[in-house]
């Protein structure tokens, strides 16, 4: 520790620590432009310009200087320093107000005008813009300069689909360069030309080629920087915050909300824009894209808004009562013949009032999902206290199974961190990811070999340099994830991994433990409340001939595979609750519309297991309902009370009593926050950027059973029944803008939306006479689908007859299972229309 005076007053802060944060711990904010506080400083911009002072050494003795009173001289530089470069030091005394100071940032000030537009009035930034802000508190009254006499340059240039560029706004800070090549390692922005031509410009194809590129917008300093769907759509003032959560993947990013009363849509209140909410156990400061840009769905006008009732073969609007009471009839009749299918997008009073539901009806309690390994995750889980940001040298990590870049991007972007800050990384996959450029070591393992690729880490199978930097690791997480794998293999794959924490004795203690990159936000909240995958669904739906009932909530497996939208025909009756008109839903006896997360509150588990609330956001739709509460009205016909009204007193009064992890949880304490750091705050939006302080909830890390030293036995290793009965594997691959029913809506990513596309390699493509572009068709077990073959070679080729082949998951294909198909069934097509 480092004790240093500023503005008077005594600091202690962490050696290494610069000026400007340390003066920032003690509620002093130096104005600053080109500095950012996750970023290596650059001192460009001379805005953060204060009077530094240090101890007197006397040379010839090397001892401090004294003053009479026997305090140690200090000795002042002749020229003001930067505080954003200068690193504390011991008895260091900072001034950071005085005359000579003001008339510095008076200066700089004045300098960045000369060539800044007078747009305040018009740009999006005005209102929340650090050089409004600074200018007003330390800037000229007046310029000297003639507004003709300004360097004029191009307005609104795309950098790509999603950010706008206004060339005469920007004031070279850099923070945008420097984001996309420092911290996510995306390089497709630079500088241009030099002095006052100086421009940004992408270089990438497409342009600004990063899924993290709206963060740019909310560093840059001024307006030059802004995304296209909020370019003039409202004025920051206008907006008010409301704290939520990203429902597109297990990260769960904390989000702000920027709603805005609409007069276009009847007065209502609709979201404006997305911005990151603080979490530092979390996301830090950062979102990706998906969760910037893919809100949409939540007010599409596709959603459904009333019960449909099918009548003489046609969906016919109906009363809530009239859906209910068909519903609660339907399933009495159903007996224990009730099967209820949920998918991960549900939140954790959802999934509780479901599973009471069926659970009191002896029926199933389903989940729609393709990976296993949750009750894993439950007992192995992160421990409270961790933080990925805590990972670095002495730590290990482990990621298997998964490309995290396209299916969490932001713990990619943590995991990245910590490998850079010398964790090591050992990345399992059979081919190449984004990760592996920071790996310590690669472990290429053929599909249906994942297990044991994870259990030759085990040190007492292996004595390889990765095996034993795993065991020798202070700390070690693992991902997994379910690349190339269905229910069996990834629940052998999570048991492998299970057993190589237990083996290292990585359990039980923060910063270690599994963590399961889900497809979906909330599925380990699923599992933790007793939703399981059920592997012989297709069977479980056919047994519902007759009287049965299948109830369907937000998951579309007709959508997904038709053989379970054969089997849902059998079906006595189908009813089916979601936020749009689905394949499932164009088959049911009775659609029921749900509530979007933005129209309620409720809570989700991250991958991290931790819990996080979500708060009602815009004015909901007339028709829908939430999920909880639906599934109360149905209950409460059948006799079964359940909590209709208030989801807080189902995470109090019923989740927190029955699901022991969940003990003590409440909504005010996942309401409660804490300092974090660096210390960001809405009125000072020069020092990190526009994203959002958190003031509504840091969530709380669910404990687990290697914490309480439960016995962790894990379920025995399931023989690997998978057989090699054809030429060609088939790996569905999870891609970040697929073509799932949430971010169809959000057009402004059509161009980046993934195509049904096969990739192979180069080498097999040859073999099979198949050239880049080429659409295929593919026969398995009975289905078809067509693709166009992308040459990749990247992915594994092994000469014989295993040829793999990749196509993006959640394509709304028929394969959503890896499985094997045979070369013969490959027939060229002719381009298909469309
Ligand atoms: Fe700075 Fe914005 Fe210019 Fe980038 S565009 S250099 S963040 S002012
Ligand atoms: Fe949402 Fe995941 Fe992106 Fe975070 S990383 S913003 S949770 S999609
Ligand atoms: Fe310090 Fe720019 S030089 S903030």
């Amino acid at each position: 520790m480092v004790n240093l005076t500023i503005d008077g007053k005594l600091v202690t802060v962490k050696e290494g620590t610069l000026v400007v944060d340390a003066a920032r711990q003690i509620g002093v904010d130096i104005p600053v432009f080109c500095y950012h506080p996750k970023m290596e400083p650059v001192g460009m911009c001379r805005m953060c310009l204060v009077d530094i002072g240090r101890p007197m050494i006397d040379r010839t003795t090397g001892q401090p200087v004294r003053e009479v009173d026997g305090s140690p001289r200090i000795q002042f530089m002749p020229k003001l320093e930067t505080a954003c470069t200068t690193p504390v030091s011991e008895g260091m005394v900072v001034v950071t107000e005085s005359a000579k100071i003001k008339a510095s940032r008076k200066e700089v000030l004045e300098f960045i005008l000369t060539s800044h537009p007078l747009d305040c009035p018009i740009c999006d930034k005005g209102g929340e813009c650090p050089l409004q802000n600074l200018t007003m508190a330390y800037g000229p009254g007046k310029s000297r300069f003639l507004f003709d006499d300004k360097m004029h340059n191009q307005k609104h240039v795309p950098l790509g689909d999603l950010i706008l560029l206004d060339r005469e706004r920007c004031i070279q800070c850099g923070r945008c360069v420097r984001f996309q090549d420092t911290v996510v390692d995306d390089p497709v922005i630079s500088f241009y030309m030099r002095g006052r031509a100086l421009e940004i410009v992408t270089h990438s194809e497409p342009g600004f080629d990063s899924i993290f590129s709206g963060n740019t917008t909310d560093i840059c300093p001024v307006g030059a920087l802004t995304t296209i769907d909020f370019h003039f759509k409202a004025r920051p003032w206008e907006l008010k915050s409301v704290a939520s959560i990203c429902t597109h993947c297990p990260v769960g990013c904390n989000l702000a909300l920027n709603v805005r009363r609409e007069a276009a849509v009847g007065g209502k209140v609709v979201v404006k824009r997305v911005m990151p909410r603080q979490n530092e156990s979390v996301n830090e400061i950062w979102i990706c894209d998906k969760g910037r840009f893919a809100h949409h769905y939540e007010a599409s006008p596709a959603r459904l808004n009333q019960p449909l009732l099918r009548k003489q073969g046609k969906h016919i609007p109906v009363s809530w009562d009239e859906a209910l009471d068909f519903a609660a009839e339907k399933i009495k009749h159903a007996g224990n013949r009730l099967l209820t299918l949920a998918g991960g997008r549900l939140s954790n009073e959802d999934f509780y009032n479901l599973h009471r539901l069926t659970t009191a009806r002896h029926g199933k309690p389903t989940l729609a999902t393709y990976m296993a390994g949750g009750d894993l995750t439950g007992k192995l889980g992160l421990t409270p206290g961790s933080n990925l940001a805590d990972l670095g040298k002495g730590s290990a990590i482990l990621v298997a199974a998964c490309d995290l870049h396209e299916e969490a991007p932001i713990w990619w972007l943590r995991v990245k961190q910590a490998a850079q800050r010398g964790a090591t990384l050992v990345v399992a996959n059979p081919r190449s990811t984004r990760l592996d450029l920071y790996a310590s070591h690669r472990l290429m393992y053929a599909y249906g070999s994942e297990s044991e690729a994870i259990l030759s880490l085990l040190p007492v199978a292996s004595g390889s340099a990765a095996a034993k930097s795993l065991a020798e690791a202070e700390n070690l997480v693992i991902f997994f994830g379910s690349e190339g794998l269905g229910l069996e293999g990834s629940a052998r794959l999570a048991r492998a991994c299970a057993e190589l924490l237990i083996q290292t004795g990585h359990t039980g203690k923060p910063n270690n433990g599994l963590v399961g990159v889900w497809h979906s936000p909330n599925l380990q909240g699923a599992w933790d409340i007793g939703f399981r995958p059920n592997p012989s669904l297709v069977e479980d739906i056919r047994s519902l001939a007759g009287e049965g009932a299948a109830y369907i909530v937000a998951a579309d497996p007709a959508g997904d595979d038709p053989e379970l939208a054969d089997a849902l025909k059998q079906a006595g009756t189908v009813i089916v609750q979601d936020l749009f008109y689905t394949e499932t839903a164009r088959m049911a006896d009775l659609v029921l519309p749900a509530a979007a997360f933005t129209e309620r509150d409720g809570t989700y588990t991250s991958g991290e297991r931790r819990v996080q609330r979500f708060y009602p956001a815009v004015t909901p739709l007339t028709g829908p309902l939430p999920d909880f509460a639906i599934a109360a009205k149905i209950a409460a016909r059948l006799g079964v009370n359940l909590e209709a009204q208030f989801a807080p007193l189902i995470m109090l009064k019923s989740i927190a009593n029955d699901i022991p992890d969940y003990a003590g949880i409440s909504y005010p304490r996942l309401a409660e926050v804490k300092p974090q750091y660096p210390i960001l705050g809405r009125m000072d939006v020069y020092y990190g950027g526009t994203s959002y302080d958190n003031q509504h909830g840091l969530g709380i890390t669910l404990p687990n059973a290697a914490m309480r030293r439960e016995t962790l036995d894990l379920p025995p290793m399931i023989p690997t029944s998978q057989q090699h009965l054809g030429d060609v594997f088939l790996a569905p691959i999870t891609r970040l803008y697929d073509q799932g029913i949430t971010l169809q809506p959000s057009h402004l990513l059509d161009a980046r939306k993934t195509q049904p596309v096969l990739g192979i390699h180069p080498r097999a493509a040859a073999a099979l006479a198949l050239s880049e572009g080429e659409r295929v068709a593919i026969e398995q077990t009975g289905r078809r689908f067509e693709a166009a073959i992308h040459l990749d070679n990247t992915i594994p080729y092994e000469t014989g007859r295993v040829i793999y082949l990749t196509l993006p998951r959640s394509c709304r294909l028929p394969a959503n299972q890896p499985g094997w198909v045979t070369l013969n069934k490959i027939t060229n097509q002719l381009p298909v229309e469309g």
